[in-house]
């Protein structure tokens, strides 16, 4: 951290309000005079393009989708989102908000994988393809039940994604309730996302302030 920027991630099942929240942030905290650099995964790289490309159905790999296989094309995408555009960011001393880390591979790869094998190989595997991707700051997990997320992704009307059933979901929004057993070692903080646009926006303000320090 010193002398460089706060990385922070931020994530949630879909439709959690992650993307809304850190637009909010981010404005914010520009309006504070930070340096901000707003950030994604998968990331707009050449590989977290074509992992959306999948994710969409425009893209087709030959042997399917494989929850294996596309752990390894995330934590692809991951190295070269931190090598290309989160390091360089936090040496310009920026506040780096990026919407979804590994804990999204976690979450996602143990919930859609094969349940032959148990949940804590998988986790330990996903770790192992992730243990040279640098560690967040501080992650925010915004918490919401499946029902309100299921709602707000129709109110938005974007077509479902590859993972967006909502048994899923459920299952999904359950691992991020006890996110700190997939990141043991990482600082995590908890938002409850379910209230209005405003009071999530005041939870997530108050969830950084101890990490985000006032501009001098
Ligand atoms: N607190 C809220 N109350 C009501 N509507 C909300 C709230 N937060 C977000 N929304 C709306 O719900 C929809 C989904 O929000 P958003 O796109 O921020 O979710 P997301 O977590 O980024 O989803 P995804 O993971 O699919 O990108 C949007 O239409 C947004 O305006
Ligand atoms: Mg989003």
């Amino acid at each position: 951290m010193s002398g460089e920027g706060l990385f922070v991630a931020v994530e949630g099942i879909d439709g959690a309000g992650t993307t809304t929240q850190i637009d909010r942030y981010a404005a914010a905290l520009r309006g504070a005079g930070r340096k901000v650099h707003v950030t994604r995964e998968p990331s707009t790289g050449p590989i977290g393009t074509f992992i959306r490309e999948v994710l969409g159905g425009r893209a087709t790999l030959r042997g399917g989708p494989g929850w294996d296989l596309m752990a390894h094309l995330f934590a692809a995408d991951r190295l070269d989102h931190v090598r290309g555009e989160i390091e360089p960011a936090l040496r310009e001393g920026a506040v780096v908000l990026s919407d979804r880390y590994d804990l999204s591979s976690l979450a996602y790869q143990s919930v859609a994988s094969d349940l032959s094998l148990p949940a804590h190989e998988i986790v330990t595997w996903i770790r192992s393809l992730n243990r040279f991707a640098r560690r967040p700051d501080v992650t925010i997990v915004v918490d919401v039940t499946p029902d309100v997320a299921a709602q707000r992704r129709r109110r938005r009307g974007a077509p479902e994604d590859l993972y967006e059933t909502d048994a899923l979901q459920a299952r999904l929004a359950k691992a991020y309730l006890h996110a700190e057993v997939l990141v043991p070692a990482d600082r995590v903080v908890h938002v409850r996302g379910d209230g209005t646009l405003e009071e999530v926006e005041a939870l997530f303000r108050a969830a950084l302030a101890p990490f985000v320090e006032p501009a001098g």
